[in-house]
């Protein structure tokens, strides 16, 4: 996740004189995509991948640094209403940074592997867990399906319990307000931003394509870091 930190001067007159004062608040900024927009076509478009990449996410970085600056200064003036004001943005925002920072790390095209099942400990584990890769993608689809509203469905490691899991987080939550052992092997955005302009009302044939270009290889990483 890209951070970086903007240094601000905040000028402060007290009885004393003129001070100043130098505060560090930490941003955070676009992650690039590690491939094209168009390379995922035609499982999805470029266009879309671009409008979600480019205004999307970063709408929601904006948001963020913004409520995060706010934040500092409720802080500092120890203005505890302010503070509790700006939860609902910091959790949105972030959420929404969080969420797509890692669904852009779960495609990949075609060429570069996207769609390859799972191998390793990890194919194994799905299949213990779930039966089958394919009972699993099935499980998924039918909860990002009949997910109301928008929202995310997630293949989850419980890292505690070394076992996987299927949850779903409405709006930008993300899934560690699910649990706190909760890890994201893959993430599949369902608002409606993520796919109406190639699949239009059809949330169905993009939970099924999705698939085609699912990078099982940044899941496996993720989960052979967490359960060696
Ligand atoms: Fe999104």
């Amino acid at each position: 996740m890209a951070l970086r930190t903007v240094m601000t001067k905040r000028t402060l007159t007290g009885v004393l004189g003129f001070r100043q004062q130098l505060r560090g608040v930490q941003t955070f900024s676009l992650p690039d995509l590690p491939y094209d927009y168009g390379a995922l076509e035609p499982a999805i478009s470029g266009e879309i991948m671009q409008i979600h990449h480019q205004k999307h996410h970063q709408t929601y970085i904006t948001n963020y640094n913004k409520a995060l600056e706010q934040l500092h200064d409720a802080i500092t003036k120890g203005d505890a209403p302010a503070v509790a004001k700006l939860q609902s943005a910091i959790k949105f925002n972030g959420g929404g940074h969080i969420n797509h920072s890692v669904f852009w790390k779960n495609l990949a095209p075609i060429r570069e592997g996207g769609g390859e099942p799972p191998k390793g400990s990890l194919g194994s584990v799905v299949d213990t867990n779930f039966g089958s890769l394919e009972a699993l993608i099935q499980k998924m689809n039918a909860e990002g399906a009949a997910l109301q509203g928008s929202g995310w469905v997630w293949l989850a490691l419980d890292k505690e319990l070394k076992r996987l899991a299927i949850e779903t987080t409405s709006n930008q939550d993300p899934l560690v307000t699910k649990g706190p052992n909760l890890v994201p092997l893959l993430g599949i955005d369902v608002w409606e931003h993520a796919y109406y302009l190639q699949y239009k009302n059809v949330r169905p044939d993009y939970l099924k394509n999705i698939w085609k270009v699912m990078n099982w290889k940044y899941a496996a990483e993720v989960y052979e870091k967490e359960c060696p």
